[in-house]
């Protein structure tokens, strides 16, 4: 995706106006108690710089999935600290999004100051980007700035719907994932590699099918490597298996051969015989998983031979983890390839770019995740992004631009 085509706040004159600020709150929360930050931090500079220029900031989120009801767990009240914390200065709060109640917290708003507004979802219209709903979400403001890249690919009436009411310019962090994704994949430096690992091929069958006619090298991990082995005619013991999808894998494999897309499978693998950690485990060739084995990971072979291909390549884009790493020892060829990639891109020698759920997860069990060029906070977003397609949120400021 272009970068240059968007608005950045750059270009936008915010003092003493009201900036709508259309965020990613949406963390990992245990016990009502913020369990990772990562979202607000990465989302506070925006909020920070809009506020340093003088902008009555209102800061937009949704929080999970309460489905248009005003679910108490799923209010943002216990996001006002974190937030304010990562702001360095105090965040308002307002019960409602839209209506009187968000008004009048908005009218009291001075220049440099935070509100922030309940939970969007609490709205049904917000999920349908009803206009009525975007017209209520508008008076608000007089500026709209979307930093939810990981919310880019719902065409939410805050995601997508403001941006045609709204003068409309994409945040820092938008910003910096959409340039880091072009890098990636847009006018990467080649050769390319794609890293993809996971449980299963079915919820990756389109990233597979746009990557191996864009990248020079494939690297198949995780329990989705299973499914390529078997359609392949490798028997996989007891191992996670879409067998259903060998004909689709073998398709995959013909478009990437066609595309001379390089695609590397595992050459020998972990097994044991359930999935738990310290299960009893061993290293076998790839193609002799036991009957009554499961492969949990990728063999040292493997990792050997995919460090010698990355070595070879200017870029990599990673989704996916290789290996079950939530179960020790089971994590360990997911962490030595973590940390050689952390090494090429510390050396310059490699612009790494990581995300997707598990992704991050894999990454920071690994002890790298701040030493990659670039990790994405988006999950659902990513992915879609990976499988080419247009992702609704970013569409809009291009259009709006
Ligand atoms: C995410 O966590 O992936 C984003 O916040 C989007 O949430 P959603 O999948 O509920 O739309
Ligand atoms: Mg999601």
């Amino acid at each position: 995706m272009p970068t240059a085509t968007f608005k950045t706040i750059d270009s936008l004159d915010v003092s003493a106006k009201r900036v709508l600020v259309r965020v990613d709150l949406n963390v990992p929360m245990k016990k009502g108690v913020v369990s990772d930050a990562t979202r607000i931090e990465r989302a506070a500079p925006t909020i920070a710089e809009l506020a340093s220029k003088g902008a009555r900031v209102v800061v937009l989120s949704h929080f999970g999935r309460p489905d248009g009801k005003r679910v108490p767990e799923m209010s943002l009240r216990p996001l006002i600290e974190p937030l304010a914390k990562a702001l360095g200065k105090p965040v308002a709060f307002a019960e409602d999004c839209i209506g009187p109640v968000a008004e009048d917290a908005v009218r009291l708003l001075k220049p440099g100051e935070v509100l922030l507004l309940e939970n969007l979802r609490f709205h049904k219209e917000e999920e349908k980007n009803e206009s009525g709903f975007i017209d209520k979400l508008s008076v608000l403001g007089d500026i709209y700035v979307n930093d939810a890249f990981s919310t880019a690919h719902r065409a939410h009436a805050s995601t997508e719907g403001l941006a045609h009411l709204l003068p409309a310019a994409a945040g820092r962090l938008m910003e910096a994932e959409l340039q880091a994704l072009d890098q990636a994949l847009g006018n990467p430096k080649r050769p390319v590699c794609a890293l993809i690992g996971g449980a299963k091929v079915s919820t990756k069958l389109d990233l597979l099918g746009n990557l191996v006619g864009k990248v020079d090298k494939l690297i198949i991990g995780g329990g989705m490597a299973n499914t390529f082995l078997h359609a392949q005619g490798i028997a996989v013991g007891k191992s996670l298996c879409e067998k259903d999808l060998a004909e689709t894998a073998r398709e995959i494999l013909a478009k990437a051969e066609a595309a001379k897309c390089k695609v590397l499978l595992p050459v020998d693998v972990v097994v044991a015989t359930e999935f738990r950690a310290d299960a009893p485990h061993r290293v076998v060739d790839a193609n002799a998983c036991p009957d009554d084995q499961m492969i949990l990971d990728i063999g040292p072979r493997s990792v050997a031979g995919y460090i010698a291909e990355l070595r070879d390549c200017a870029t990599l884009v990673w989704n996916g983890p290789v290996g079950a790493f939530e179960l020790k020892p089971f994590d360990e060829g997911g962490v030595a390839l973590a940390r050689e990639v952390a090494r090429l891109t510390g050396d310059g020698k490699l612009l790494s770019v990581a995300g997707g759920g598990d992704t991050v997860a894999a990454l920071a069990a690994a002890g790298v995740e701040d030493k990659l060029s670039y990790v994405s906070t988006a999950g659902g977003a990513f992915l879609e992004w990976m499988e080419g397609k247009a992702l609704p949120g970013v569409a809009a400021l291009i259009r709006a631009a």
